[in-house]
């Protein structure tokens, strides 16, 4: 009978309640063990005997049993927890790298070759920075030209007005005031002006950079932009159109074009018949040195701000600005890049 239950025992515990039902202190083996004290010494010879084998054999079948349950349970838990590290993984998407931070540090390892430091500023700018400092008081027409948002302000707020910055050019200001001079610069970050079509969306983005020295002229800058188009571009001939032009916070001031052709879609630097407008530059305005708080006619220096969203359209051979930041999924992974 307990033979019986040792097998259809199914679990550890059902094989410990039959183990305690028979040879348990309570339990029947042990009762019938306790009886061979009243025999006599004949029959308790033979009884005994008896006894000890079927206590013997139960519990040989008992230990069987718990052997083969726990090599079951082992099994079941090797079977579950099987994993096949042969398997390919599964897919996971993955972002891509969009082009404007990807020019940004290719902008920036090539002017840092050159032993231009990063300077940062605020986009959210105080209207000092963005346009006084920069020799743009108030009723100057450049300050309509550039179609600037301005902060909504209370008109009880004692704190001056702030605006978001037109351009990088304040950070021309604020890398002088806290580095001094000499000094190599560039900022590359975000501008904000009210306009919008293929080539002009609300946001964008400049690098401006500047570079302060005791003997700095506009050769210096011509070979300057010369050297980062070259390396930028990943060609061995570029070709500037240096255009006269006016900015308030540098004189001489020059616009900067580049050659291009369009072949089918197919863009190349240094070659063909167009020019695309890449940047305003110049020398750095006496008021604007003495605005930041340094001796014009002790040091000079040249300026520049070059639209980093163009040049990456150049590179890159992407036609409209507005898709850059509608966040099309499609775009981003055809004309991204992987980390
Ligand atoms: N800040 C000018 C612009 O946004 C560009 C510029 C920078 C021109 C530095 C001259 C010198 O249009």
């Amino acid at each position: 009978k307990y033979i019986e239950a040792v097998a259809g025992a199914s679990s550890e515990a059902a094989l410990e309640e039959v183990r305690l039902a028979a040879l348990g202190k309570k339990g029947e083996i042990s009762a019938l063990m306790a009886t061979l004290g009243k025999m006599d010494p004949e029959a308790r010879k033979a009884a005994g005997a008896a006894m000890n084998l079927l206590r013997d054999e139960i519990d040989a079948a008992l230990r069987a049993r718990k052997a083969a349950l726990s090599d079951a349970a082992l099994d079941a838990r090797l079977r579950a927890e099987w994993l096949d590290v042969t398997l390919p993984a599964r897919p996971r998407p993955r972002g891509t790298i969009h082009p404007v931070s990807q020019v940004m540090e290719e902008l920036t390892a090539i002017f840092a070759d050159m032993g231009f430091s990063v300077a940062e500023g605020p986009q959210v700018e105080s209207d000092w920075y963005n346009f006084d400092a920069l020799n743009i008081p108030p009723e100057h027409p450049a300050r309509q030209e550039h179609d600037t948002f301005f902060m909504h302000r209370d008109p009880n707020d004692p704190r001056p007005p702030h605006v978001l910055r037109t351009h990088t050019s304040p950070v021309q200001i604020r890398a002088v005031v806290d580095q001094g001079v000499p000094l190599r610069v560039i900022a590359p970050g975000r501008v904000y002006r009210m306009d919008m079509d293929q080539t002009h969306t609300p946001m964008f983005h400049q690098v401006e950079g500047i570079a302060i020295d005791r003997d700095i002229s506009m050769a210096n800058l011509k070979w300057t932009l010369e050297e980062f188009c070259r390396a930028f571009f990943e060609v061995d001939k570029v070709e500037l159109r240096f255009r006269a032009s006016h900015f308030p916070f540098t004189e001489p001031s020059a616009e900067v074009d580049i050659r291009y052709s369009n072949v089918g879609g197919q863009l190349r630097i240094g070659e063909g018949d167009k020019w695309m407008e890449i940047l305003g530059s110049g020398m750095m305005h006496p008021k604007v040195l003495a605005a930041a708080g340094v001796d014009p006619n002790e040091w000079q220096g040249f300026a520049f701000g070059v639209g980093i969203d163009r040049i990456a359209m150049l590179k890159y051979g992407i036609p409209d600005l507005r898709a850059f930041f509608e966040s099309d999924l499609r775009w981003l992974r055809h004309y991204g890049f992987s980390a």
